[in-house]
């Protein structure tokens, strides 16, 4: 989604603007733009296009010279990516803004602002918030950003340049991520950590309804009676290393190769002599022996993830859990109440229908657990409990590593739930927390052949469609592998349950369709076979990700990867990787932009 950055300082603010935005680009956008206080007042520089075609566009018109401006990188709602569309918008001569949200109520505004005499140039909800500023301003920045948000619903963060106040910069949020940095002699607003790490690690979380005053004397808070507002200032514990490639040709691929400390940081500093222990997340055995039910709430991969845990908490914990897509949940009325754990899983901490399904649960007496990666995010700060997971910032959109310790942290609760519950003993326990430490030494060994991968992959490159296949755990993780082909190939692919394809899908098995059957659960082996079997039978060519000790048949396989084996339990940390991988190399091999596919956002803070 949208991305916002703003500057005040003595360096060139159209350089330091662009920088910023370049650490967003992985939230997804398709034009870019900057506004500037120079001596002929605010300039603005805008263009359709990724932040290069907004380069030479300066390059060959001129850039804003001054040193305090806002910036941003849009990903269309309201209208085509266009010139046009693109931020800042003016409202009048006086005010200039940068938006982050949806403006729900835009058309009433807008229509309201017309019958007023205002003219507007764009199709964008953005401006219509740019007029109404100027229709409130009368020389009090505060007085109008207040009274703006009054009329306006939906959740937004706006960064304001207000022509009569040179220097400064105004910013405001409601429900959508706004951050202060502060530097040596510079400050800054941006959507998220990683635009401001170059420069600084320190910052400040704007809350809801929050107002940020930025200038060459500090910033300043207040909430919209004007009244000062103390805030503690944070330290960001990503340094600058985590958001560059490091060598690696993209985020993605990066992002892969550092799953195995991603799964030491999150998982060894809650395992207390050989045992899980969560009681620093507010976790304890008593409080989840007493829930009635778990419900686990989540979107895209960390929806996949909560799959993962339902098959590991109802196998070893004999809790039921049911697992929704978020956007699902909050519409339809759920089932809730006082005694229930909802379990929202988010990489960002930000997306609108994994926050709006917390809310809810909330609201309906239900204890919310986050488990979240984004550090101070709107649902890391609301949850009832918390669970961090230490991936560090995940900038590709395809995520991998926040994933991997998704699923890291759904063994941890569902072992400490499986012995609260007397399912299992200590013994059982501590081997099985063993074995998910060393969890990461088996998935180096499988990042060392990520050439056969790569091989697999180009077989997959000229298929309209693909079908992903597995049972139990291995059906979980058919979702996720499918899933990250989809979105970075571009190649279609479904996730079936092995058992149900002769339900209907079978039919569309074509001579020379590409199958990923995953077969890493022993108990189930033999069924898989059989359905392997029976696509391989109607001419499709079949990958198999498999346990080290099988030795398929050319019946069964055209091609297979073999990963290591632990419990059958755990084998998902393992057998996700060549997934990952083939999706990888598929998206790569096909010419795509891996690390922001088309059309998709990183962060979906609309629902
Ligand atoms: O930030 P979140 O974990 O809440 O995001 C949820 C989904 O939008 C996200 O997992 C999405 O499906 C990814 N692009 C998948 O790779």
């Amino acid at each position: 989604m949208c991305g916002i950055v703003g500057y005040v300082g003595k360096k060139c603010c159209a350089d330091v603007l662009v920088d910023a935005l370049s650490k967003l680009e992985y939230r997804g956008y398709d034009s870019a733009g900057i506004a500037v206080f120079t001596e002929n007042g605010i300039e603005i520089a805008k263009s359709k296009g990724r932040l290069a075609d907004l380069s030479e566009k300066m390059k060959n018109e001129g850039k804003p010279d001054g040193n305090v401006g806002i910036g941003h990188t849009r990903w269309a709602t309201h209208g085509e990516p266009s010139d046009v569309n693109s931020h800042p918008h003016r409202g009048g001569e006086k005010v200039t803004i940068v938006h982050n949200g949806i403006i729900e109520n835009y058309k009433k505004l807008k229509e309201m602002l017309i019958a007023k005499g205002r003219v507007f140039v764009s199709e964008t909800d953005t401006e219509v918030v740019a007029q109404l500023l100027d229709l409130y301003y009368e020389g009090d920045p505060v007085a109008a950003i207040a009274r703006a948000m009054q009329d306006v619903t939906g959740s937004f963060a706006l960064g304001i340049l207000f022509a009569d106040h040179p220097g400064k910069i105004y910013a405001v949020r409601r429900e959508s991520p706004l951050i202060v940095g502060v530097g040596e002699d510079e400050r800054f607003i941006a959507s998220d950590v990683p635009a401001i790490l170059k420069y600084t690690a320190k910052y400040y979380l704007l809350e809801h309804e929050e107002i940020a005053l930025l200038d060459e004397n500090g910033v300043s808070f207040c909430d919209m009676q004007g009244n000062t507002i103390t805030k503690e200032l944070l330290t960001a514990d990503w340094d600058m290393d985590a958001a560059e490639k490091q060598g690696y040709e993209h985020f993605m691929l990066k992002e892969i190769h550092e799953q195995p400390e991603s799964i030491k940081r999150t998982v060894m500093p809650r395992i207390e002599n050989g045992l899980p222990d969560l009681h620093e997340c507010g976790i304890t055995p008593e409080s989840l022996r007493n829930f009635r039910s778990i419900y686990i709430v989540a979107c895209g991969t960390a929806m996949h993830a909560g799959m993962v845990g339902k098959y590991v908490i109802e196998k070893i914990a004999r809790v039921p859990v049911i697992v929704d897509i978020a956007s699902e949940f909050r519409y339809r009325e759920p089932l809730i109440g006082e005694g229930d754990l909802i379990i929202i899983i988010s990489q960002s901490g930000e997306t609108a229908d994994s926050l709006a399904a917390m809310r809810l649960a909330k609201k309906l007496g239900a204890t919310t657990l986050a488990v979240v990666n984004a550090k101070g995010s709107s649902i890391a700060r609301e949850a009832d409990m918390l669970i961090y997971t230490h991936a560090g910032p995940e900038i590709a959109v395809a995520s991998t590593k926040a994933y991997m310790v998704q699923i890291s942290v759904m063994y941890l609760l569902g072992f400490e739930l499986a012995l609260a519950k007397g399912k299992i003993d200590e013994a059982e326990c501590r081997r099985l927390t063993a074995l998910l430490l060393e969890t990461p030494d088996y998935i180096a060994q499988i990042l060392e052949r990520k050439d056969e991968i790569e091989a697999m992959a180009k077989h997959l490159l000229d298929a309209q469609s693909l079908l992903y296949i597995g049972r139990g755990l291995d059906y979980a993780l058919s979702m996720e592998g499918s899933l990250k082909l989809k979105e970075i190939s571009y190649i279609h692919s479904e996730a079936y349950a092995a058992g149900e394809l002769k339900h209907g899908t079978i039919s569309l098995i074509y001579k020379g369709m590409p199958v990923i059957a995953v077969d890493t659960q022993k108990a189930l082996h033999e069924k898989t076979v059989s359905n392997i079997k029976e696509v391989k039978a109607r001419g499709a060519v079949t990958f198999l990700v498999c346990g080290e000790s099988y030795q398929p048949d050319a019946d069964i396989a055209d091609y297979c990867f073999r990963v290591p084996e632990i419990d059958d339990l755990l084998m998902p940390m393992l057998a996700v990787v060549p997934l990952q991988l083939i999706a990888y190399h598929a998206s790569v091999q096909r010419g795509n932009d891996v690390d922001k596919p088309r059309n998709l956002a990183k962060s979906v803070t609309v629902e």
